[in-house]
């Protein structure tokens, strides 16, 4: 049995760095959007395994917000942080600044709310350890968490109104 004891997240914090070059960028000159979703979903996964030292697959991307773009020749910092852990699964945020790298400046461009499974090797769903929490803001982060899956559940699960409107484009 892996350890099931509880976890500060502060253990399993990530803090990653990528300077944009201009193949990761749009036609804007800026870090392509793609590019910034698979930095933010393996930050945030590397976070997720850290608590629970246990193989993890993304089961979400939410709440996702680019606020602003990230130059090409500038810095973005990444950070994820686990906000919750339930049965299977972790809520990890993940926030990107932009940092001028002659400057120092730095700003808010993109964040984002995961959520990651935890698999064993018969890739059946395995316990998480319980996050510790130590601070007001660390709870009502967890409160806020639960709440979106609570949501989430009573929503239910499968095809929702939207997806009727979606048919297969004729020789597409
Ligand atoms: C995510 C996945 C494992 C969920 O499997 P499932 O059989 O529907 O799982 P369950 O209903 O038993 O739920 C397992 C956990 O996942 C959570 N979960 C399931 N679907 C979810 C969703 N869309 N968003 C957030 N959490 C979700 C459940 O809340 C549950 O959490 P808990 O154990 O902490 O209560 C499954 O849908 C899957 O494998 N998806 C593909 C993952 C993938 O390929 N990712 C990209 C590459 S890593």
């Amino acid at each position: 049995m892996h350890d099931l004891s509880p976890k500060s997240p502060r253990d399993s914090e990530v803090v990653m760095t990528q300077l944009i070059l201009p193949p990761d960028a749009n036609n804007l000159n800026a870090a392509f959007g793609g590019k910034v979703m698979q930095w933010i979903d393996i930050c945030g996964a590397v976070a997720a395994q850290r608590h629970c030292r246990q193989v993890v697959v993304t089961a979400s991307m939410n709440d996702l917000h680019f606020h602003a773009p990230i130059r090409v020749g500038w810095i973005a910092l990444l950070h994820a942080r686990v906000l919750a852990a339930f049965r299977t699964s972790l809520e990890v945020g993940v926030t990107v600044h932009a940092e001028n790298p002659l400057t120092g400046e730095r700003h808010l461009t993109t964040s984002a709310l995961l959520t990651f499974v935890a698999q064993g090797q018969d890739g059946k769903g395995v316990p998480v350890p319980p996050l510790l929490l130590e601070s007001d803001a660390e709870r009502q982060a967890f409160q806020e968490a639960e709440a979106r899956r609570a949501q989430r559940r009573n929503r239910g699960r499968g095809e929702q109104n939207w997806m009727k409107v979606m048919k297969p484009v004729a020789g597409a």
